[in-house]
């Protein structure tokens, strides 16, 4: 199994700074007495017919007036729906084409981000680049994909996981989620350390992660907001479906100071501050 390299490594001082940010009441439970709920958002429909446009004008699939959800019948190459990286799934051609985001997608994302606080009613800060993935159908059966929470690639505490589908999910190509308690249960196992975490991890660890996760069966629009604390992970998808969705992170404003301390795993070093992971101005 290819172990990730990504994972937050802190010296013994910070994880224990760590330690005691992670382990404060959840913001979602205190508001709303759950630590996941499901909101509908319904101006994610509009990302359909943007996304069936874009990728038609740019060459990259042969006919527009199709569902979303049958992409990979359209495609104009077939290496366009093979994955690029063995640790994400999601990772090809039609998901990278879209790491560069036009005017027209943002538009769409912030009336996202605008129907979200109108369902949540308190402030936060929200990621400025979110993530479109594309889950092509496939036979394989194994995947070697981390069950993880952000923050053990160097998130900040207090921040919140949005994932929206932008087509409908089964237990077949969605996401898998756990609860609150069993992650931090399973977690704890190894003091909320994850550099621990990936080193014990194996076949057996990965099964016992697996007895927690349930996956998100949703409509498309039915955003899942969880704690960011809830062990997820990716489905490799054995439905006939491509799954679309955009995952992007929220931060109560009242973790803004906290989150400084922060500096993401990946190759970006992301600082989570204003105007670099976040959007200038909080929602
Ligand atoms: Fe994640």
């Amino acid at each position: 199994m290819k172990k990730n390299n990504q994972i937050q490594k802190y010296s013994k001082n910070f994880q224990n700074k760590f330690l005691k940010d992670y382990l404060q009441e959840s913001y979602l439970k205190k508001n709303f007495d759950k630590t996941k709920l499901i909101k509908k958002l319904k101006n994610s429909v509009t990302f359909e017919k943007y996304i069936l446009e874009k990728l038609y004008k740019n060459n990259l699939i042969v006919k527009k007036n199709i569902k979303l959800e049958n992409v990979h019948l359209y495609v104009k190459k077939n290496q366009f729906t093979k994955e690029n990286s063995s640790s994400d799934i999601t990772r090809n051609i039609l998901t990278e084409y879209f790491f560069n985001k036009d005017k027209i997608f943002f538009n769409i994302y912030k009336k996202i981000i605008f129907q979200l606080k109108r369902e949540l009613q308190f402030d936060f800060l929200y990621q400025k680049d979110p993530f479109l993935r594309f889950n092509f159908p496939t036979k394989k059966k194994e995947d070697n994909l981390l069950p993880h929470v952000d923050l053990a690639l160097g998130h900040p505490p207090g921040e919140i996981n949005i994932w929206l589908p932008i087509t409908n999910v089964s237990k077949n190509n969605s996401m898998s989620i756990s609860t609150l308690e069993y992650s931090n249960n399973f977690f704890s196992k190894y003091n909320f350390n994850f550099q621990k975490y990936i080193k014990a991890y194996n076949y057996s660890i990965k099964k016992k992660a697996e007895k927690i996760l349930i996956p998100y069966v949703a409509k498309k629009g039915e955003a899942a907001i969880f704690d960011g604390r809830i062990m997820h992970k990716s489905l490799l998808n054995n439905s006939k479906k491509t799954r679309v969705s955009l995952d992007f992170r929220i931060l109560p404003v009242i973790y803004e100071k906290s989150a400084k301390k922060y500096i993401g795993t990946g190759y970006l070093k992301q600082r989570f501050i204003r105007g670099k992971y976040y959007n200038i101005k909080n929602a």
